[in-house]
């Protein structure tokens, strides 16, 4: 069987990486590169610490609007797959490389894998959540992470070929973690912070709110800037200088990223994928963010969701007496059990 997987963005490149060695013997992969992320620490790291396959076609497309982005992303997969002509196509999660991915492949009738479906934000203001529901329903086949996840599907109407098979990006922390990877911090002092979304970080007085309440905790702050917050900092003359409590560094790779969190106190971010891994390795996450679309974190208040008063951040992050579920999206083997549904199909 023959398969092509569509990335373009950093946590793509984190979730193909388990993909990638489950086909080993099993199914022909190549891979598409759209180029929505292309810094070397946003994109190359990755393959090179992971020993990730090089992918078979890199597109190079980079930043633009969202609509040209997109557009561009698909005029060149349609090329390729139209040549390459694969028994399907694999796409993952929300961005808008997933999209393009799937529109092209639906229009030629090339059937479609989407790992991590079901996932709802129902914030429709973010572009992921366009791109997840769009996505899902031109799917062929659906791999949920969780039980809320397929509850979303069937409640839209999609009962057809869905399968609950955990979350990818567990398989590559049990990974990691079995491998002894992780790497050591000696001062474990601080808290780890990531914030990329638009809408913490594209109007001067939000993202100026929110490194303020960062600069304020009582704890440092380590914050690896992604390239949105920094072009954003320096258009509106935001200065690092003005918050002495904040660590501002290099946007980092996997395992690095992955050991800044472990050795921590607490995670601040309004990422996705960061919100469960803070979970699998057992660290209080506030999000900031009115929304999450992974629910099951908040179970419990191991998750906590703040966005317009940021005041109880310190106090969230040092509750205590959490209980943490080891069983929370899965066992880590859900790459293998997508191989298997992929070729049962
Ligand atoms: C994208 C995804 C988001 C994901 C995030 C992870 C969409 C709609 N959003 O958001 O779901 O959580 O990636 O990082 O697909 N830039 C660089 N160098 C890079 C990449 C981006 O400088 O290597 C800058 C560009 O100025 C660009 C901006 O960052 O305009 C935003 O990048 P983009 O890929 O459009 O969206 P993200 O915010 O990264």
């Amino acid at each position: 069987m023959r398969i092509i997987a569509i990335i373009g963005a950093r946590p793509q490149f984190i979730k193909h990486f388990p993909f990638e060695k489950a086909c080993e013997g099993r199914i022909d992969l190549k891979t598409i590169h759209t180029g929505q992320h292309y810094d070397e620490n946003m994109s190359a790291v990755f393959f090179e610490q992971l020993g990730m396959k090089k992918p078979d076609y890199m597109l190079n497309i980079g930043s633009d609007s969202h609509g040209a982005q997109t557009a561009k992303m698909m005029i060149e997969i349609e090329e390729i797959l139209v040549q390459e002509k694969p028994d399907g196509i694999v796409v993952y999660g929300d961005t808008n490389s997933t999209l393009a991915g799937a529109l092209v492949a639906s229009k030629i009738h090339i059937p479609i894998f989407h790992i991590e479906a079901g996932l709802r934000s129902y914030n429709k203001q973010m572009p992921e959540e366009i791109n997840r529901i769009l996505t899902d329903h031109i799917s062929s086949c659906l791999f949920t992470p969780s039980n809320i996840a397929t509850k979303n599907l069937n409640d839209e109407g999609l009962t057809q070929n869905v399968y609950e098979v955990g979350d990818i990006m567990k398989d590559l922390i049990s990974y990691i973690k079995n491998k002894g990877l992780v790497k050591e911090i000696n001062d474990k002092d601080y808290y780890y912070a990531t914030i990329h979304r638009p809408y913490n970080t594209d109007e001067k007085s939000r993202l100026k709110y929110v490194l303020e309440a960062l600069n304020k905790l009582n704890r440092r702050v380590i914050f690896p800037i992604h390239p949105r917050t920094k072009n954003n900092m320096g258009a509106f003359k935001l200065n690092i200088e003005d918050y002495p409590n904040i660590d501002f560094i290099a946007p980092q790779s996997y395992i690095n990223n992955l050991s800044y969190l472990i050795n921590s106190k607490g995670l601040i971010t309004d990422s996705g994928g960061m919100q469960k891994e803070a979970y699998w390795v057992e660290k209080r996450c506030v999000t900031i963010r009115t929304e999450t679309e992974w629910l099951e974190t908040l179970i419990g208040g191991n998750n906590f969701l703040l966005f317009h008063d940021l005041s109880g951040m310190n106090d969230k992050l040092n509750e205590s007496g959490l209980n943490w579920n080891d069983e929370l999206y899965g066992n880590g083997e859900s790459s293998k059990v997508i191989v298997d549904k992929i070729l049962n199909f």
